[in-house]
C-alpha cells in the first residue's frame, strides 16, 4: 500500500490503474470513481475501497474512463514477480489522455485532434495536433474570446490544453461542450530549452527548418513535453507543422465552417457537405476529405488536376466499382505507421499493413489502365512481413504463434521441442500403457502442472510405485514419472526462450519498419487522394453533379442546388445566379421560409466544392477562384462571453469589412437585424457601399429591409433578386424560385400561422398590421431614402474599424 500511495502523489490528477497480478486495481476515491463509471464491484482490501479490472480487457475499460474525461495513469510491475525480491517494482509507464490514444480498438475512423492554446501578449497560438496520425498545425491569431469559442465549436476536438494564463477560458469550453477534456498546463511548460526536444523529436539540427517565430516554438515545445510525459516516450512520428494560414489554400474562418454546415459537429451530424462527399472507402481518406473540405484549393492547376481525376474514373464506372472494392479492403496505414512509430504496433497492424500492402498491385492496376499515376509498392517491407509474422499471428507477442518459421533459427529450434512433443508424448503414452497394463491411460501437458499421466479411478490399483501423485479429479488421478519431470524442465526452459526471443525479434522488426514510417505515411496520403477523388466521381453520378469550369470575373450557375439540403427533399427547386464584375451584389428579399439563407449557402458549398475539386450540383458552373469566403448567418447570442446579439453581428461584420477583398465571396444573411431598424437598415446601407465600392467582394446579402432594394437606384451593380410565393386562398405556398426583383411583402403573419400560433393572436396580428402599415408613410420614407446622396468610399480609408 504504502508503494501505491507514493506513486499515487505523484500523478494525483490522474485515475491510477495499479498491477496486482492479473487485474489493474484502483484505490480509495479512485475505486468510488471507477466503480460509478465503469460499473464495476466495489471491494475492499484492508478496509480500503478497492475496484479492478482484468488487465486483458484493459482496452475497453480505458476506452470508457477516457470517454468519462477521466486522465488515466497506467501502472505496470516493471519486474518479474517471480525473481522479485520483496515487493515488486512498479512504474506508471503510459498516461491516457482522449487526444494520446492509438490503439485500434479505441479509434474510429475520425481524426482525434487536440488543441493546444498558448497566449503570450495580444496573441494566441494555437496548435492542433492528431497524435494517432502525427498531423500537426499552427499558427497565430489575434482572436476575440468569442472567436476562439467558435474556432473550438468548429472541429471535433477531443482534448485542450490550455496556456495556464487561459485558465479563464475552461468554464466558457465547458459551457459549450460540457464533456471536453481541457488541461491547464502550468508556465514551465512554456521553455525554451524544450527547443531540444523539438530538435530531437524532428531530427533536425536547425530549428529554424520549422519556419516558426519564437512563441510558436514556445508552444510547439510543450506539445512535445506533454507528450514525452504521457508516453513516457520520444515522439517522432510527427509531421513538420504546417499553417493554416496557408497561401495555398483558401480562408476559410470557422464561423464560415459551422455557418455553412461543412464539416460534422456535435449538432449537425449526417447533414454537412462531409457527409454528403463522404464515399470515401478507407478511414485515411474520410481523415483527409475533411481535412480538404477545410481548406480547399486555390491553384487553378491543382484543382483541374483533381477534376481531370474525377472525370477519368467517370468515364470509366466499371474500373470505379472495381477500385471501391480494392479500396475498401485497405486498411488504415497513416496510424499503423503512427504506432510503428510510437513501438506500439501489435501483429495485427503487421498483418492488416501486410494485407494492404498486396492489395496495391491490383490497385495499380486498375490505375494503369486509366493512365494514372500508381501507388507506390513496398516489395521488400511485403516480402518482410511475409517471412517475419505467421498467416494469423497471435495477439500475443511471446506465444511463438507470432514471428514465422524460417524467420530466426535459434527460435525454430526452441519451437521445435514443442512441435514434437505430441508424437514424443505419444510414445510415452504407449511405453507406459505397455508397462503398466492400463489401456486408457493418458500423457498429457498443461499450463500449469506441467505434463502428467492421467489414470481413471477404475486402473488406480494398477499403477506402479514410482508414479508421483500431483492432483486428483473427480473421475481420475494425474501422476509424474522421473522421466516427464526432467522433460517439464526442458520444456519450461524452451518456453521461457520463446517468449524471451520473439519479443525481441518482434521489436527488432518494428525498429527495421521505422524506416518505412515517412514513406508509408506519403503512401497513404496517396491512398486518400485516390479514395476520395474516386468517391467524387461517384457521388457526381449519383447526385447528378456537372464538372465546373474556372474563368476570372464569371460567377454564373445555372440550376445550382443545395447538395445537402436536396437529400433531405424530393423537390428541391434549382436556382441561378450570374454575377460578374460589374454586376457583383445581390440583394435578396423574400418571405421567411422562402429559402434565402439556402440559396446564400448553397452559392457559398458550390464554390467550396469547385475549389476541392469535386463536381458541382448543377446544370452549369463557371465560377471565378475565391481566396475566402466570409459569412454572416443568423443571429445568435453569446451570453458566455458577454456579448449581446448585436455586438457579436457587428463584430463579425467588422471581421468581414477588414479582411475581404475582390476575390472574396461575402455571404451576408440578415445582417442588422439585432438592432432597431432604423439603426439596422442605415449600417446595413454603408456596410453595402463599403463592400461594393472598396472590396469589390462578390456579394449575396439576404434582408427583410425592402429599404435596402433601392441601393439598385444609385448602383448599377447591386441588383436585386426576390424568392417567388405563391398567394391562394387556403394561405401561402412557398416555391423556392429566386428571380429578379424586389419581394413585396413579408408574409411574417403567415409564417406565424404556419408554426401554429394560436388563430385568435393570429387574426390580431393582422388587425395590427392593418393599422400601422400606413402606405403612405411608407412612401414617403422611400421619397426621404431617395434623397441619401451616393457616398464614395475612398481607397485610403481601406482600415475602416468599426469597433
Ligand atoms: N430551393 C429549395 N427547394 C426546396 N426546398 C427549399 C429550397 N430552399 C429552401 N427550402 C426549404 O425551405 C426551408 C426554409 O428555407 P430558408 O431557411 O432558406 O428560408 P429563409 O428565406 O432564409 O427564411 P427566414 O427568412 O425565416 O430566414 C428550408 O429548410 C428548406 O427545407
Ligand atoms: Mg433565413
Amino acid at each position: 500500500m504504502r508503494q501505491y500511495l507514493e506513486i499515487k502523489n505523484e500523478y494525483k490528477d490522474s485515475l491510477l490503474l495499479f498491477r496486482l497480478g492479473d487485474f489493474y486495481e484502483t484505490f480509495f476515491d479512485d475505486a468510488k470513481i471507477a466503480s460509478e463509471a465503469l460499473q464495476i464491484t466495489l471491494t475492499q482490501r484492508n478496509g480500503h475501497p478497492m475496484a479492478g479490472i482484468p488487465h486483458h480487457a484493459l482496452d475497453n475499460y480505458l476506452k470508457k474512463l477516457l470517454e468519462h474525461g477521466f486522465k488515466v495513469a497506467i501502472c505496470e510491475q516493471v519486474e518479474d514477480p517471480s525473481t522479485a525480491k520483496g515487493i515488486v517494482k512498479r512504474e506508471v509507464t503510459k498516461i491516457y489522455t482522449p487526444g494520446t490514444v492509438v490503439e485500434e480498438n479505441m479509434l474510429d475512423e475520425n481524426n482525434r485532434y487536440s488543441l493546444l492554446i498558448y497566449s503570450n501578449n495580444n496573441s494566441f497560438i494555437f496548435i492542433i495536433f492528431d497524435f494517432s496520425t502525427g498531423e500537426i498545425y499552427i499558427d497565430t491569431f489575434e482572436f476575440s474570446d468569442t472567436e476562439i469559442l467558435d474556432f473550438i465549436s468548429s472541429y471535433p476536438f477531443v482534448q485542450i490544453l490550455l496556456s495556464k494564463n487561459l485558465k479563464y477560458l475552461k468554464g466558457k469550453i465547458k459551457n459549450i461542450n460540457p464533456d471536453m477534456y481541457i488541461e491547464e498546463l502550468d508556465e514551465w511548460y512554456f521553455n525554451k530549452n524544450f527547443e531540444d526536444i523539438i530538435k530531437e523529436s524532428y531530427d533536425i539540427l536547425n530549428i529554424d527548418v520549422l519556419n516558426l517565430n519564437n512563441n510558436e516554438l514556445l508552444a510547439l515545445g510543450a506539445v512535445f513535453k506533454y507528450l514525452e510525459i504521457t508516453q513516457k516516450q520520444k515522439i517522432t512520428h510527427f509531421s513538420f507543422p504546417k499553417r493554416f494560414k496557408n497561401a495555398n489554400n483558401m480562408i476559410l474562418d470557422s464561423t464560415t465552417i459551422i455557418n455553412l454546415g461543412l464539416l460534422p459537429n456535435k449538432e449537425n451530424k449526417g447533414k454537412t457537405l462531409y457527409d454528403t462527399l463522404k464515399f470515401t472507402k478507407t478511414s485515411m481518406g474520410a481523415r483527409t476529405l475533411q481535412q480538404w473540405i477545410s481548406k480547399p484549393l486555390i491553384n487553378k492547376n491543382e484543382i483541374e488536376k483533381r477534376l481531370d481525376i474525377v472525370e477519368i474514373f467517370r468515364n470509366d464506372p466499371l474500373i470505379m466499382e472495381e477500385l471501391k472494392e480494392y479500396l475498401g479492403s485497405i486498411r488504415d496505414i497513416e496510424r499503423i505507421s503512427s504506432r510503428i512509430s510510437l513501438l506500439r504496433a501489435t501483429p495485427r497492424d503487421l498483418v492488416a499493413l501486410r494485407f494492404s500492402l498486396g492489395v496495391i498491385p491490383y490497385i495499380n492496376e486498375l490505375l494503369n489502365a486509366l493512365g494514372l499515376e500508381t501507388l507506390k509498392e513496398f516489395p521488400e517491407l511485403k516480402e518482410l512481413l511475409n517471412k517475419a509474422i505467421t498467416e494469423e499471428p497471435s495477439t500475443q507477442i511471446g506465444t511463438g504463434r507470432v514471428i514465422k518459421k524460417g524467420f530466426n533459427n535459434e527460435l525454430d529450434q526452441y519451437k521445435e521441442i514443442f512441435e514434437n512433443s505430441s508424437v514424443f508424448l505419444k510414445e510415452i503414452e504407449k511405453k507406459e500403457k505397455e508397462r503398466t497394463g492400463i489401456q486408457n491411460l493418458k500423457v498429457a501437458r498443461n499450463k500449469i502442472y506441467g505434463f502428467y499421466i492421467e489414470v481413471t479411478k477404475a486402473n488406480i490399483n494398477k499403477v506402479p510405485p514410482e508414479y508421483i501423485r500431483k492432483q486428483t479429479l473427480v473421475n481420475s488421478e494425474r501422476f509424474i514419472t522421473e522421466e516427464l519431470r526432467s522433460l517439464e524442465e526442458k520444456y519450461s526452459i524452451a518456453e521461457k526462450k520463446i517468449e524471451e526471443l520473439e519479443k525481441k525479434i518482434f521489436n527488432n522488426l518494428i525498429f527495421e519498419l521505422q524506416k518505412y514510417v515517412k514513406k508509408l505515411k506519403k503512401l497513404s496520403y496517396n491512398i486518400s487522394e485516390i479514395d476520395i477523388l474516386r468517391g467524387f466521381a461517384e457521388v457526381s453520378i449519383k447526385n447528378n453533379y456537372i464538372r465546373p469550369i474556372f474563368i476570372d470575373n464569371k460567377f454564373t450557375i445555372k440550376n445550382g442546388r443545395h447538395p445537402v439540403v436536396e437529400q433531405f427533399t424530393n423537390s428541391f427547386t434549382p436556382n441561378s445566379i450570374e454575377l460578374d464584375k460589374e454586376k457583383r451584389f445581390v440583394i435578396l428579399t423574400g418571405p421567411n421560409m422562402s429559402g434565402k439563407s439556402t440559396y446564400l449557402r448553397q452559392i457559398g458549398i458550390i464554390s467550396i466544392m469547385a475549389q476541392i475539386g469535386s463536381y458541382v450540383p448543377a446544370d452549369y458552373a463557371e465560377l471565378p477562384i475565391l481566396k475566402n469566403i466570409f459569412t454572416r448567418i443568423g443571429a445568435r447570442d453569446d451570453v458566455v462571453s458577454g456579448k449581446s446579439t448585436f455586438l457579436v453581428e457587428m463584430s463579425e461584420v467588422s471581421s468581414i469589412l477588414n479582411n475581404a477583398d475582390e476575390n472574396s465571396l461575402i455571404l451576408l444573411d440578415e445582417v442588422g437585424r439585432g438592432t432597431s431598424t432604423i439603426d439596422g437598415i442605415s449600417v446595413a446601407w454603408s456596410t453595402s457601399e463599403y463592400i461594393y465600392q472598396i472590396l469589390k467582394s462578390y456579394t449575396i446579402f439576404a434582408t427583410h429591409y425592402m429599404e435596402l432594394t433601392m441601393l439598385n437606384d444609385f448602383y448599377d451593380g447591386i441588383i436585386n433578386k426576390r424568392v417567388k410565393v405563391l398567394e391562394t386562398e387556403s394561405g401561402i405556398i412557398f416555391l423556392h424560385r429566386i428571380e429578379d426583383g424586389v419581394s413585396d411583402k413579408s408574409y411574417g403573419i403567415e409564417v406565424a400561422k404556419l408554426a401554429g400560433l394560436p388563430t385568435e393572436v393570429v387574426m390580431r396580428a393582422k388587425e395590427v398590421m392593418e393599422e400601422i402599415s400606413n402606405k403612405t408613410e411608407f412612401e414617403n420614407k422611400l421619397k426621404s431614402m431617395k434623397k441619401i446622396k451616393q457616398k464614395k468610399f475612398s481607397k485610403n480609408q481601406n482600415q475602416l474599424k468599426l469597433f
